[in-house]
């Protein structure tokens, strides 16, 4: 087991990194404290493959427990599905030390710990990710919220878990294209700050399953420490974080162009490319680092390049994001692997030479 201490200015917390995690999480739950009741919210998909387990595991260590079931997929993401969660909170009679357990992806710890964060004023929340994405990415700086109509992530708040228990060895029933759009953050993370990571990347590139759990450890471990330093830093998302949006700019103009058909993942991938095709062009990114940009990207099996979209719609979803970031469109451009820059100063023309090539 590995593990990564993420130091805020109120409270510290452990992310612990290992096989097998899972079943340890009573006695965990005893070490830090807690007595009495317990309660699991999660979706159908991942409580048959490992609710009944930590169910169990949890009742043996001495916890009245109850599981809460939330359906899967994004659109239950919900102010009405948190409301439905508020009922069954109530109902089991939840105190303000019960800890609430978010076992699932990236859906289940942002709306778990949206209501963790707003029942009773904050219930202690820990945070047990089951996917890649979630593992190396939403399960680490406390960002909760819901969805609310068109308005993704919107209606949140900063609420920081308790703990983040990453069990990497669940990650072997995550269907592969969901492995794929984890692999597009740990690349990300290789290319804003950890030169390492990628070379790791490129030398296992015949190796990335989710079978080889003592690598994927070490590529959560590692990227898990780059998001906790980085959150140390910007705690609530007003600075130095933007650099974890290197190929979000036009990753998510690409899912919004694409009526998000388009998954998070490929669209990022594409957007890494972008970004670095924009610094090449800006004489900045070297042509062997875009390169091997680009190897990694498609070996890890995702996209370099997306058809049928059209420009004029990626452009104008980009619009929409300058609104809101006070009126200039703000890219993290990569200077080398392991190192980026941000830039306030790139032009429509210069994003769409790029686009041109890549749509
Ligand atoms: N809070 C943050 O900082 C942050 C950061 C990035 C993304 N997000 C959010 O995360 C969400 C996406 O998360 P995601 O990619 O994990 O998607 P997800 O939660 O929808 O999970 C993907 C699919 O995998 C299934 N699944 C989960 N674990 C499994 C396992 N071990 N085996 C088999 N199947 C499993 C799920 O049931 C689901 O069908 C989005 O809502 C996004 O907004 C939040
Ligand atoms: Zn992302």
């Amino acid at each position: 087991m590995r593990t990564i201490q993420v130091n805020l200015s109120r409270n510290n917390y452990k992310i612990q990194i290992g096989s097998g995690l899972l079943s340890q999480v009573g006695n965990t739950l005893i070490a830090m404290g807690f007595r009495g009741k317990a309660v699991i919210i999660t979706n159908p998909t991942v409580r048959a493959l490992y609710g009944e387990i930590l169910l169990s595991e949890i009742r043996k260590a001495g916890f009245e427990t109850v599981i809460l079931e939330v359906p899967d997929g994004e659109e239950y993401k919900s102010l009405e599905w948190a409301g439905r969660l508020y009922n069954q909170l109530h109902d089991f009679q939840t105190e303000r030390m019960t800890p609430v357990l978010a076992l699932g992806g990236g859906v289940i710890g942002d709306l778990a710990g949206f209501v963790a964060a707003t029942f009773m004023r904050g219930l202690p929340l820990l945070q047990l990710p089951t996917t890649l994405l979630a593992q190396v990415d939403s399960s680490i700086g406390g960002k909760v919220a819901v969805n609310h109509g068109k308005l993704k992530n919107t209606v949140g708040t900063f609420y920081q878990p308790q703990i983040v228990i990453a069990d990497n060895s669940v990650l072997k029933t995550l269907p592969g294209e969901e492995i794929a759009n984890g692999m597009a953050e740990i690349i990300k993370y290789g290319i804003i700050r950890d030169q390492g990571l990628f070379e790791i990347i490129e030398k296992n590139l015949d190796n990335l399953s989710a079978q080889n759990e003592s690598l994927l450890e070490e590529l959560i471990a590692r990227c898990a420490a780059i998001k906790a330093e980085v959150v140390e830093k910007d705690e609530t998302d007003l600075g130095p974080r933007n650099i974890l949006n290197l190929g979000h700019t036009i990753g998510h103009a690409i899912e919004t162009a694409s009526d998000f058909q388009i998954e998070h993942g490929k669209g990022v991938a594409v957007g890494i490319i972008a970004a670095g095709k924009i610094s090449r062009n800006m004489g900045i990114l070297s042509q062997p680092d875009l390169e091997r940009m680009g190897k990694v990207i498609s070996e890890a099996g995702l996209p370099v390049r997306i058809n049928g979209l059209k420009i004029a719609d990626i452009l104008q979803a980009m619009q929409h994001d300058k609104k809101k970031a006070g009126g200039k469109v703000r890219f993290v451009l990569p200077k080398k692997i392991g190192d980026v820059f941000i830039s306030d100063e790139v032009t429509v023309l210069q994003v769409e030479r790029v686009l041109e090539e890549l749509i």
